[in-house]
């Protein structure tokens, strides 16, 4: 382990701030990655057991995006809890490296800032000049409001965050005003017509634990991520909660418990909508 850097397996240190988001000391990880600690929720932002593994299996390969992206095809995500971004660079890896263009939509109560994103190790994930202009961009929308909205696109990679706990979902009022929000800058750049909530390939189920995040688990928040699927697309997330996937399977969705990334948790969560007939999408391994 390198000096300076918590024992992942010792447990949680008390805290110097239990009121900051995160902590300026990250932890490092069994896949040698490392994971930012939240001293205000006693979590990690990724698991303990392999921060950059659990974004790369559990969320970017598990979801299907990872496959559609390495064949070409555009692909949209949604993400609840766009964190430090592991998510983010490992699925835009994917579509640089094929060329496919990548919609990914981000709800984020709290956007970190650069400097914790800079802990993340993004380059480990995604080509340099991707991770040095994100941080950039970041840096430069400097305080973000509740309720913002930002736009960002790098190559083929088009980045919409929405400042805001994702149950504002449920508020009509509040995501027109999102969508209309979101569409008006486009509108100069020509791509007005990929400013839209639905259908997305692919939905990043990422709040903290439902203990300490309750808002973003409940059944009518679970309901309408799982109305925002594309046939064939998939739901994915680090917890198997049978409330979860009893909501997720009122919603419409084939739930399952799939194996979890190596040396971590044994299992995970995938729950697709139903593809149509003779469309199979490609990249599935069950
Ligand atoms: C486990 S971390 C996400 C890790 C991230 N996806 C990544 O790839 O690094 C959880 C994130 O969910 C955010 N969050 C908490 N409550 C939320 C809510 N109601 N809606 C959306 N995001 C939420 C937190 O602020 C935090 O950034």
């Amino acid at each position: 382990m390198s000096p300076g850097l918590p024992d992942p397996d010792a447990p949680p240190r008390a805290p110097d701030d239990a009121t900051a988001l995160w902590s300026p000391t990250a932890l490092l990880t069994d896949d040698g990655s490392p994971a930012l600690w939240s001293p205000r929720y006693g979590q990690a932002f990724r698991s303990r057991h392999g921060a950059h593994a659990e974004a790369r299996h559990v969320f970017v390969e598990g979801s299907g995006a990872a496959a559609r992206l390495a064949a070409g095809r555009a692909t949209r995500v949604l993400e609840v809890g766009l964190g430090a971004a592991t998510n983010l660079a490992c699925t835009a890896a994917a579509a640089l490296a094929s060329g496919a263009p990548l919609h990914y939509r981000a709800w984020e109560p709290e956007p970190l800032p650069a400097a914790a994103l800079r802990l993340a190790d993004l380059g480990a994930l995604a080509p340099a000049p991707f991770v040095a202009a994100l941080l950039a961009a970041r840096d430069a929308w400097g305080a973000i409001e509740h309720g913002d909205v930002r736009r960002w696109r790098f190559a083929t990679v088009d980045l919409e965050l929405v400042v805001a706990p994702i149950d504002r979902l449920l508020d009509p009022a509040f995501a027109a005003d999102v969508e209309r929000r979101l569409r008006t800058p486009l509108a100069a750049d020509g791509a007005a017509a990929s400013a839209t909530d639905a259908p997305y390939d692919a939905v990043y189920l990422d709040p903290f634990s439902p203990e300490v995040n309750p808002d973003a688990w409940r059944p009518a928040v679970l309901a309408a991520l799982a109305a925002r699927l594309a046939p064939g697309g998939a739901l994915v997330s680090y917890s198997v909660r049978g409330s979860v996937r009893r909501a997720l399977a009122a919603a419409g969705l084939d739930v399952r418990k799939v194996a979890g990334p190596p040396g971590g948790k044994r299992e995970v969560l995938r729950a697709r909508r139903p593809a149509a007939p003779g469309d199979e999408p490609v990249g599935w391994a069950v």
